[in-house]
């Protein structure tokens, strides 16, 4: 993979997260500025750290199918467990979480009233016991595109986080004149969420990545550091793409378009 550039500051808030526990990091922007990206180095930090990363993804043709990215969380993380541990994982409440896991096929009604309301409270002890055991990173990219029932048990998590080993990472796209769905902006509102809105890449970043597209060995030396070392510190606006009227840096390129 290529340097992850200019994320001195989103890198340390993950960090902090990740010592901290018991938040949620939004990661918001749009197509191609590098979200997945930094779900994807937030768990390779939280595996280094010793977290269990649990992960999904929502799915645009996939928005329909109740508790699917919260199936895809917690589904290979159980199953790769031993016989004695998975149902300790699921011991007391945590067995409501059954049909939303994949483990007990009768789904029916598990959207709705009450039932849905025992899965989302056995859904969290499943995160409590399974947390208890290690901490938990729970990595989601493409968040605006996840089942209502997944986002609607992020947000009933986000609300509980204070007292669980657990974090959550939510990547969402954000388009152009459009809002966060009304869960997304209840999980931005929390009081334990923290919001990353990463920026484009500068010119001099993405004339490295090319660079390093082109012969990966001139900019190895560099690799880890986090900035092009062939710009000066702390060059700001200046080296940056031009802005536009409202003040928005134009950038022509996102980090996904020159990569
Ligand atoms: N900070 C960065 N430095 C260098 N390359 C980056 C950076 N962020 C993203 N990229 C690269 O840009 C491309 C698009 O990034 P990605 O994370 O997929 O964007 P998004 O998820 O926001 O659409 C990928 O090839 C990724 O490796
Ligand atoms: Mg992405």
């Amino acid at each position: 993979m290529n340097l992850l550039l200019e994320r001195e500051s989103e890198l340390a808030a993950l960090d902090s997260a990740l010592v901290a526990m018991g938040g949620l990091v939004l990661v918001r922007g749009a197509p191609g500025i590098g979200k997945s990206r930094l779900v994807a180095e937030a768990g390779e930090r939280a595996a280094r750290a010793g977290r269990s990363v649990l992960r999904g993804r929502g799915g645009e043709l996939e928005r329909d199918f109740a508790f699917g990215v919260v199936r895809q969380l917690f589904g290979p993380a159980l199953s790769e467990l031993g016989a004695v541990e998975r149902s300790a994982a699921l011991a007391g409440a945590a067995a409501l979480a059954g049909p939303a896991v994949g483990l007990d096929e009768d789904r029916g009604g598990v959207t709705t009233g009450d039932r849905l309301f025992a899965v989302m409270h056995g859904l969290y002890w499943l995160c409590a016991n399974l947390a208890s055991r290690r901490p938990l990173l729970l990595a989601v990219d493409d968040a605006q595109w996840a089942d209502e029932q997944s986002l609607r048990w992020l947000a009933y998590l986000a609300r509980r986080l204070a007292d669980l080993r657990v974090l959550v990472v939510l990547a969402i796209r954000v388009e152009e004149d459009a809002e966060d769905s009304a869960l997304l902006q209840t999980i931005a509102a929390e009081p334990l969420t923290r919001t990353l809105e990463p920026r484009p890449l500068s010119i001099g970043a993405v004339g490295a990545q090319r660079r390093e597209s082109v012969c990966p060995a001139r900019t190895h030396g560099r690799a880890g550091r986090g900035r092009d070392r062939s710009r000066p510190p702390g060059g700001g606006a200046a080296d940056r793409a031009p802005a536009s009227r409202d003040g928005e840096q134009k950038r022509a390129p996102t980090a996904g378009q020159a990569a």
